[in-house]
């Protein structure tokens, strides 16, 4: 079996990803997120935003709507040049992304045929009505990105907080677009959640700051997301290869089990989008300045503002970080699948588990559970043998598992075991906390207390 089979098949047996109305013969790239998933995706948000918000003091945050009235994407250019180009198949009928066929040797995937039509613009942006009417005046879109929520707001964003240049303004929300040929399990959906930064800049600094952000985002899927560095890469985009607003940018790319892929964009805007925006609703030169451009105090010059942009999707992020953790190995002849996943975005962190059912290690047992869940990610599992129960944690990924056994009624110790490398130690109920805390949340190189004083 494929690596990618394997995954998609142990994401719907252990509770991470369903295909959506499953019941229903299902939706073509929609998912579901189970137990484990939404703990992950949870987790690859907090992450984020903790680094690219909290974290920092130049960078605010926004909740814009989903529903887009046309005028904003005629504006952005959505309407006009947010399209794929499509050829369809003479023989089945079977549609195809042009530039995604073989162009030397063009072939249809489905059928072997190699007729295709020509190649037609197809916009992927999700239509619908607002309103009880059916009138096309009532139309609305679904934002295809979360990123013209933030250009639309730049004003009153940075009036109300009082934010000076160089700022950010991130998001996190869902976006939806019509894809042609979805596929690989998660990696291409038509409803996805992104998760974006666009950080306004005085325009002759903005390739400063491109390199700045190329670079901070890199480390942050090394760092802090324990992706394999020999598996991710930053790669300067050709121009043909430039989305319609982009002067310049990067592409962050992973080795999926297909190859080289998109996971994350840095891109450089330029003024594109707030000029747009300005112009679209013919906003006088002097009106302009004082909308959506930028009165630099220090400086005393007033700029439309440039903006670089990290943009990435969020279940593609959870499939990279699978795919990196993804592991089979043996253990006393045995077969054993293994998620090394950080314990940043595992979706438990501790399992508790007494070594037999008994009731005085049971109880034993939910104490210690009691104590530990408003810390950790916990799970308590009595059923089966440990050994079993040791693999079933392994391969959801969580870094400790805890046992409980009779000795623990006596000297009020447990069993430590660590999942990569199977060690285990014999650790205190009293310094179990401590233990574990430290374990979980290393301090971070040259940050301690004692750096305050
Ligand atoms: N605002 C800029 C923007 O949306 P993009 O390159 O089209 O740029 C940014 O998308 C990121 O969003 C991608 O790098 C990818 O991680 C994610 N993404 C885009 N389309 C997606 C899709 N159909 N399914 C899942 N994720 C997607």
């Amino acid at each position: 079996m494929e690596l990618i089979e394997k995954i998609t098949s142990l994401a719907k047996k252990r509770g991470f990803v369903y295909p959506s109305h499953e019941l229903y013969g299902g939706v073509g790239a929609v998912y579901d997120f189970g137990p484990l998933g939404v703990a992950m995706k949870r987790n690859l948000k907090d992450l984020w935003w903790k680094s690219v918000v909290e974290l920092r003091d130049d960078v605010v945050g926004l909740e814009s709507s989903i529903i887009v009235p046309p005028s904003v994407l005629q504006a952005s250019g959505h309407i006009d040049n947010f399209s794929d180009p499509m050829i369809d198949c003479k023989s089945c009928k079977a549609r195809f992304r042009a530039d995604f066929l073989d162009v030397q040797v063009p072939t249809c995937t489905n059928c072997g045929g190699y007729l295709f039509s020509a190649p037609r613009n197809f916009n992927l942006m999700f239509k619908t009505k607002i309103g009880p009417m059916e009138e096309s005046a009532n139309d609305v879109y679904l934002r295809p990105e979360t990123a013209q929520g933030i250009f639309v707001q730049f004003a009153n964003v940075q009036r109300s907080s009082r934010a000076k240049i160089p700022f950010g303004i991130a998001q996190i929300g869902k976006s939806f677009r019509n894809e042609i040929s979805p596929g690989n399990f998660i990696f291409r959906l038509r409803e996805f959640e992104q998760m974006e930064l666009e950080f306004f800049v005085q325009p002759d600094s903005s390739e400063k700051w491109l390199k700045y952000w190329k670079e901070e985002r890199l480390k942050w899927w090394i760092e802090k997301l324990g992706i394999n560095p020999q598996k991710i890469r930053a790669r300067l985009l050709d121009t043909p290869e430039l989305a319609h607003y982009s002067k310049k940018g990067y592409e962050i790319e992973y080795e999926f089990p297909w190859g080289w892929a998109e996971l994350e964009g840095v891109q450089d805007r330029g003024d594109y989008d707030l000029l747009q925006h300005a112009n679209f609703l013919g906003t006088p030169k002097e009106k302009l300045h004082s909308d959506l451009s930028y009165y630099d105090e220090e400086s005393k010059t007033r700029y439309v503002p440039h903006v670089i942009e990290p943009s990435m999707g969020v279940e593609r992020a959870l499939l990279a970080v699978l795919c990196d953790a993804y592991l089979e190995d043996t253990v006393d002849g045995e077969k054993r699948v293994l998620l090394k996943l950080s314990s940043t975005v595992a979706p438990i962190q501790i399992a508790i588990l007494p070594l037999s059912k008994k009731v005085s290690l049971v109880e034993l047992s939910h104490k210690a559970e009691k104590f530990l869940r408003p810390h950790f990610r916990c799970a308590y599992d009595e059923t089966g043998t440990i050994g079993k129960r040791y693999r079933r944690q392994e391969e959801i990924g969580t870094p400790y598992a805890i046992t409980i056994d009779f000795q623990s009624l006596q000297d009020n110790c447990v069993t430590v075991r660590e999942r990569d490398s199977m060690q285990q130690e014999r650790i205190s109920l009293k310094k179990l906390k401590s233990y574990l805390w430290e374990k979980l949340n290393p301090i971070e190189l040259g940050q301690s207390d004692l750096d305050l004083v």
